[in-house]
């Protein structure tokens, strides 16, 4: 059979409220041009984030009523530490309560003023941990992505050519910890090949460099490699990601994305004293050990969703039906992103809206457009985001002008696919009526959450 079908029935629902152009052309404006700053029901289709948006099985909310919540020493806890170890491998396991609070610690403990962190991308909050420590957050993506429409299999390889010579030039007493993220979320979603994390550790390992991996989309990254990468086509998926972790020190992990926990995360390291010093920060800032900042019952959630994850049934589903929105928007001659990532669509606003100045936000004009044309919420992922420092406020071109369109797990349903389609299409049959944007008033650190906009 062709029909991509979600493979999972509903049997609990969330009603839409739908509006029309002009009242939304009169909300956004009320939300200063910000998508963040809209009410979440006068979305259609909300496709802001994949992140803490899945919707949970039905043995996750059974296992809901399990919950353990006593302060310590939880079942819960044991249940998730268990289910953690199991796929990830490391001794040591962290709960925290989301993916930016593993990543605080982590640097808290091993970034000092000075330091550099190479990353192949950092995502937003990974870079403005690292600054806020005082750190220099590197980006090192390989030389293929940035072709974004050619049809590499693994754009979100790391350069390890560039590694080396970060390494030989800076000296490993200023780097504390070699950082990879799978898949690579701001480079356009797309995955990273067995092959280059192996490198990336051998190279963390000769320079006796600690090697992390920002493990937010493992299972969807671990089914690429099933998918993409020659020797892997008969290894069950799961073992594709044990064998991730094997090459690596820790990870941080925003159970968020892929365990379908609506919160959660944790962070794992195989050193009992780095250990040691993060849990005394976890105590201070997130909870007592065995529950991180999480109830008992969102323990036992993400203790179920990460084994789901990895069914293979529904990683094909997911994979196959972002590459079906890729694909129908390139039919239609809508310069998007490919090959498809997992998680989401990324539109290249650059050349969508090529008459529009980087620093005149077209990828924030067309995020903007998208909602008043359908209702449809993504999220910029270019000069708004990136384009300012945060310490000297210079304002630069980001590397790319995306609009990330992030698809929720379990969700959305094939016909609101569809409509995402389609929506996208009449917005860009008016590209050329569609104008620039300037920022009237933004903090300095993830500026993009609450700055407020007009058009020129
Ligand atoms: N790392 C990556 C690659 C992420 O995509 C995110 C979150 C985080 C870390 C932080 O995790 O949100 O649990 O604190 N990404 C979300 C997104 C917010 O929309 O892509 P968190």
């Amino acid at each position: 059979m062709k029909t991509i079908i979600e493979p999972h029935r509903i049997k609990m629902v969330e009603t839409i409220k739908l509006t029309t152009p002009e009242q939304r052309s009169e909300m956004i404006r009320a939300a200063h041009y910000n998508l963040f700053l809209l009410r979440a029901e006068d979305v259609i289709i909300d496709l802001l984030t994949d992140s803490g948006t899945s919707a949970m099985s039905a043995d996750q909310w059974a296992a809901l009523m399990r919950g353990d919540e006593s302060y310590a020493g939880a079942r819960s806890w044991f249940r998730f530490e268990e289910s953690v170890k199991s796929i990830f491998g490391f001794e040591q396991v962290i709960p925290t309560h989301q993916g930016r609070a593993a990543e605080h610690i982590l640097f808290g403990v091993t970034v000092q003023p000075g330091a550099i962190v190479p990353n192949n991308t950092h995502f937003d909050t990974t870079r403005a941990n690292v600054e806020f420590r005082g750190g220099k957050a590197v980006d090192l993506p390989c030389a293929e992505s940035a072709d974004l429409q050619s049809d590499y299999p693994f754009k979100g390889n790391m350069d390890t050519a560039a590694l080396e010579a970060l390494i030989a030039k800076e000296g490993a007493e200023r780097i504390p910890i070699i950082m990879i993220t799978i898949t690579n979320n701001s480079g356009g979603g797309q995955p990273v090949s067995m092959a280059n994390i192996r490198e990336v550790s051998r190279i963390a390992r000769k320079a006796g460099i600690p090697f992390y991996i920002d493990a937010c989309r493992f299972a969807e990254n671990a089914h690429f490699i099933k998918r993409r990468e020659p020797g892997f086509e008969n290894t069950p998926t799961i073992d594709i990601a044990r064998e991730i972790f094997s090459y690596a020190d820790g990870c941080t992990m925003s159970a968020k994305k892929d365990a379908f926990a609506n919160i959660g995360g944790f962070l794992c390291t195989n050193d009992s004293d780095l250990a040691l010093r993060e849990r005394n920060i976890l105590i201070l800032t997130e909870g007592f050990p065995t529950y991180g900042g999480l109830a008992g019952r969102d323990l036992e959630a993400i203790a179920v969703g990460l084994q789901e994850i990895l069914e293979e049934n529904y990683l094909d589903y997911r994979l196959l039906s972002t590459r079906y929105v890729v694909r129908h928007l390139h039919e239609q001659g809508v310069p998007v992103v490919t090959p498809a990532g997992g998680h989401a669509v990324y539109l290249d606003a650059r050349r969508f809206l090529p008459h529009i100045d980087p620093l005149q936000y077209p990828g924030q004009a067309l995020a903007v457009e998208l909602y008043k044309q359908a209702g449809i919420r993504g999220v910029e992922i270019g000069s708004l985001m990136f384009g300012s420092d945060p310490h000297s406020g210079e304002e630069k071109p980001a590397r790319w002008e995306l609009v990330r369109l992030a698809i929720p797990r379990r969700v959305y349903t094939q016909s609101h696919m569809d409509y995402v389609v389609e929506g996208v299409t009449e917005v860009f049959q008016r590209r050329e009526q569609i104008g620039g944007m300037k920022i009237l008033e933004a903090p300095r650190f993830l500026r993009h959450f609450t700055a407020r906009l007009d058009w020129l």
